[in-house]
């Protein structure tokens, strides 16, 4: 999670973007393309044309009416995923777990918590995906472990059970003081007193989430053992938890102080000695060997927010032997709609000196969901498709989290009794946690919103689920979820947008963002036009320097609609957060 998710939770805590009046336009809609089947080969693996949606399983469809989400819930709605367009999904954690962290803490690498169901489920779940030609992704949390493990309740028995040194264990600096003055990421010293041996274990997470030592041979055996447990199984990858964060400076320097406190009231801190360290590098090189040797390139998608382009690049190796998509969370933390800011950062990504495939997002289990987080409070839906229109329309591959699509907003509990994350229980009420952004997939406008039976849900259904879900919005053609359906069918069918290269156009703009996805081919190329601003603008557009002889693009896809079939280069005015997406030859 980042440091930048942080603030951004803070600023919708104080109001930004929550008063939003939902105004959509009455309009008709062009229909829909048809989703045509493509092909892959070695050379142009799927990964790189995937659509991939994360699913919080606790949150994503309820089948037994306790409450919480589960893995028979998500096969129940693999026709929904199709249909809209998505290749492959990637699951949090459904490991058996203490849910300190609600899942992040895992108790056993190789099962699953009852709570989502049996091998048997996730087996069935696998064979459904597959006849719908979706790949399923898994969440490994090679960090860390529940304190609730059986490799640490060995590790904590004694000073020398085999087991010991699998953890990080050290002697405090005096009576009651901790070896350094690292912290954890959630609040508080890192550093935890075991009093059985007197000696403290490190965890840059929460106390109950201790971290593995990769250093220790046998670590990186057993969790590549659990890599093959579920490749075994069919498993397409795996999104690597917290992976900047594996090693840890074995001489124990302390971290440099910062000016000011954080949420928590601690001394801010810089992680310098626990975060990125160089050795990752290699353990990135040896989970790749794991994927390759199995057919049907199974990836490695990295959480990493590095913080810059140079430091992201260092993840896809320099021998592009590591992760193969490595999430971009420069572009996922812009935080405001600035067409200069984006278009340094897609020209950066794209230009990639390990020529990487990128991958963006805007959404997840730990970032404010983007309805909010770039919506001014009137024009969210249409903001909305803006951001939709940009990750949509980039060669990148891009990542969505589950609801974006119905224009999901954030719902933080308003009281701290309500709170379910840790975080937000620590850092009540400055920090009020990631649950606001967890809430149950909104499916209609039932009391359960079609999510579940029960009479309470593990995170209260939202109020705005009345009017965003699936059902309504599948019966507007002008609703945030028909807009991303074209979009995605359009991904599918477009030469342009599937296999284009990025040409960005009209640099110097302070409020649009213009680019082409040429088509290598003969055929069309794709214009995407974004006014980032609240006003409407004139754009004029050349691009017979770049060899198209015609004047004007044929519109494909408007937000809101234009009046005319196509728009003229030489100057088009687009509405405020207006999207046009067009053909050009
Ligand atoms: C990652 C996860 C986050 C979790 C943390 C500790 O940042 O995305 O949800 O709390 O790791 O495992």
């Amino acid at each position: 999670m980042s440091k930048l998710a942080k603030f951004s939770r803070l600023a919708l805590t104080l109001g930004l973007g929550l008063f939003a009046i939902p105004a959509r336009a009455q309009q008709t809609a062009p229909p829909i393309a048809a989703h045509k089947q493509t092909s892959e080969t070695a050379h142009d693996p799927w990964w790189k044309h995937a659509v991939i949606y994360e699913i919080y399983p606790r949150s994503f469809q309820d089948s037994n009416g306790d409450g919480v989400g589960d893995i028979n819930g998500i096969t129940s709605r693999l026709d929904y995923l199709k249909d809209l367009g998505i290749s492959a999904i990637w699951i949090t954690p459904m490991y058996p777990s203490p849910l300190v962290d609600f899942g992040y803490d895992v108790a056993d690498y190789t099962a699953l918590d009852p709570l989502y169901g049996t091998l048997a489920d996730f087996d069935h779940l696998l064979a459904e995906a597959k006849k719908r030609n979706v790949r399923v992704i898994m969440d490994l949390v090679p960090n860390h472990t529940s304190d609730q493990c059986s490799w640490f309740k060995e590790s904590r028995s004694s000073r020398t059970n085999p087991k010991r040194d699998w953890y990080i264990w050290r002697d405090g600096k005096g009576p009651g003081e901790p070896p350094n003055n690292w912290q954890s990421w959630f609040g508080h010293s890192a550093w935890q007193l075991d009093p059985a041996t007197n000696q403290y274990y490190y965890h840059h997470f929460y106390t109950e989430q201790p971290d593995l030592n990769w250093r220790n041979p046998q670590v990186r055996k057993a969790m590549y053992d659990a890599m093959r447990f579920w490749l075994d199984r069919g498993a397409a990858g795996f999104r690597l938890d917290a992976v900047s964060r594996l090693f840890e400076d074995p001489n124990l320097h302390d971290d440099p102080i910062l000016p000011g406190k954080n949420a928590y009231g601690d001394p801010n801190i810089q992680h310098k000695y626990t975060d990125n360290l160089p050795e990752i590098h290699e353990v990135l090189r040896e989970m790749r060997r794991v994927v390759d040797a199995y057919p049907g390139n199974p990836v490695l998608i990295s959480e990493a927010d590095e913080p810059n382009i140079k430091e992201l690049t260092k993840m896809y190796g320099t021998k592009n032997d590591e992760v193969q998509l490595p999430m971009d969370f420069q572009i996922a933390d812009v935080n405001k709609l600035s067409a200069p800011e984006f278009r340094r950062l897609l020209d950066e990504a794209d230009h990639n000196a390990a020529h990487g495939q990128p991958e963006f997002f805007f959404s997840n289990h730990d970032q404010p969901r983007q309805w909010d987080r770039y919506g001014d409070g009137v024009h969210n839906d249409q903001i909305a498709k803006l951001m939709a229109a940009l990750l949509l329309t980039t060669r990148q591959t891009p990542l969505m989290y589950y609801g974006e699509e119905i224009g999901m907003r954030t719902t933080p509990p308003t009281r701290k009794e309500d709170v379910q994350d840790p975080i937000g229980k620590i850092g009540w009420p400055e920090e009020k946690g990631r649950d606001g952004e967890r809430t149950p997939m909104q499916w209609d406008n039932s009391k359960g919103s079609g999510f579940s039976t029960a009479d309470h849900t593990w995170l209260p259904i939202p109020p705005s689920a009345a009017e965003y879900n699936v059902k309504v919005e599948s019966g507007d053609p002008n609703s945030i979820l028909s807009f991303y359906k074209r979009l995605l069918a359009m991904r599918q069918s477009e030469p342009g947008l599937r296999n284009g290269s990025y040409v960005s156009l009209d640099r110097d703009d302070p409020y649009v963002l213009a680019y082409l996805c040429k088509n290598p081919g003969s055929g069309d190329s794709i214009l995407v036009v974004l006014n980032m601003s609240g006003e409407p603008r004139t754009v004029k557009l050349d691009l017979a320097s770049l060899g198209f002889k015609g004047s004007s693009a044929r519109t494909l896809l408007a937000a809101p609609l234009p009046e005319q079939d196509s728009m003229p280069l030489a100057q088009f005015t687009i509405a405020p957060f207006g999207v046009f997406v067009g053909s050009v030859h």
